[in-house]
């Protein structure tokens, strides 16, 4: 019988009978397009006891889905996490042609990283049927983290007319309110490159965290953060540092005094809830093809009088997330040595 403290330390599944000896953890699925900062995303989950990582489910985005999906094999097999389950998933968006961000993520989407070739495959069959399937296993128990455009998500509420009611919530990377756009003037990546898709996940009633460029753009990694990483010789550090170069590059062109983690902070949600303030606000996308595609409105002064659909992080403690994000990647660089 594996011990409850060695299960959770390595991030290895939790059998049943253990779990209540254990701290509360939450068990996530992430959706995801990996990219750098969702690669940074896994790994602070795994860094986490608090959380159980459940399963990766890919889609196009950041890169293509086959480039995606050997992405999140790989990262999962650096980070000696190859137990998990990844399932690949939608090769398009649901109207919208595909896009891809080399400037951002580099050519191979994570950067400069040399990644060990992945042993493990995807699971077999297509990841909406393998969300759908784990999500009505277990209805109320699962909650999902999509980090990149929503086609999963959206094809999943399409496709099952139970599965919108049976996850616990959503807790979403994307869009833009008060903040400008970053793949437009004024839309977000992951919105913009699947606008149908969030048009059809912000109205299905599940409830949804959504976390905006307003905070993810107040936590910004720094090269001198990657300087203090490196004080650690790991597999892991190594990696952080080749995969952010590219990403630090292209956020420094664009402005920006480090580059963001969009995605990490999604976790803050569980880590550190206390260094969000979340709204409650009606949100609705711009699906109308005009130069406000894939917009993010939130109607603040509710004039519309509707129902709020989400919760909206607007504000973050910024050093505060990435000061705990740095010392999980320390943890994890110590644990994961040559
Ligand atoms: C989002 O777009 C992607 O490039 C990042 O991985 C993040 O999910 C930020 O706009
Ligand atoms: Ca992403």
């Amino acid at each position: 019988m594996p011990k409850a403290a060695t299960q959770i330390e390595y991030n290895l599944p939790i059998p049943n009978e253990l779990r209540p000896l254990l701290p509360v953890t939450k068990r996530i699925m992430i959706d995801t397009d990996p990219g750098v900062d969702d690669a940074l995303a896994f790994l602070l989950a795994l860094a986490s006891p608090e959380i159980q990582l459940e399963a990766l489910t890919t889609t196009q985005g950041n890169v293509t889905l086959e480039k995606a999906t050997a992405n999140a094999l790989a990262v999962l097999e650096l980070a000696r996490a190859s137990h998990i389950p990844v399932a690949r998933g939608s090769l398009l968006p649901l109207v919208e042609p595909l896009r891809a961000s080399a400037f951002v993520h580099g050519e191979s989407g994570i950067g400069n990283s040399r990644l060990p070739q992945p042993q493990a495959k995807p699971v077999p069959g297509h990841a909406v049927d393998y969300l759908i399937e784990r999500v009505l296993a277990e209805p109320g128990e699962l909650s999902i983290f999509p980090i990149g455009p929503l086609t999963n998500i959206a094809m999943a509420i399409r496709k099952e007319p139970r599965f919108a009611s049976a996850i616990k919530e959503l807790v979403i990377m994307g869009g833009a309110i008060l903040e400008r756009g970053n793949i437009t003037p004024q839309a977000e990546f992951n919105i913009y490159v699947d606008p149908h898709a969030a048009h059809i996940v912000f109205h299905s009633g599940i409830p949804i965290t959504l976390i905006p460029l307003d905070v993810t753009h107040k936590c910004l990694l720094k090269q001198e953060h990657i300087d203090r990483l490196m004080q650690i010789s790991s597999p892991i550090s190594r990696f952080i540092r080749d995969a952010v170069e590219v990403y630090l590059d292209a956020s420094t062109q664009l402005g920006y005094e480090g580059s963001s983690l969009h995605d990490p902070l999604t976790l803050a949600t569980i880590l550190a809830p206390e260094l969000l303030t979340l709204k409650e606000y009606y949100v609705d996308v711009d699906i109308s093809g005009g130069v406000s595609m894939g917009k993010t409105f939130a109607d603040i002064p509710n004039v519309l009088k509707k129902p709020a659909n989400m919760k909206v992080a607007m504000q973050v403690r910024g050093a505060e997330f990435v000061e705990l994000f740095l010392q999980r990647m320390e943890d994890l660089s110590r644990r994961i040595t040559d």
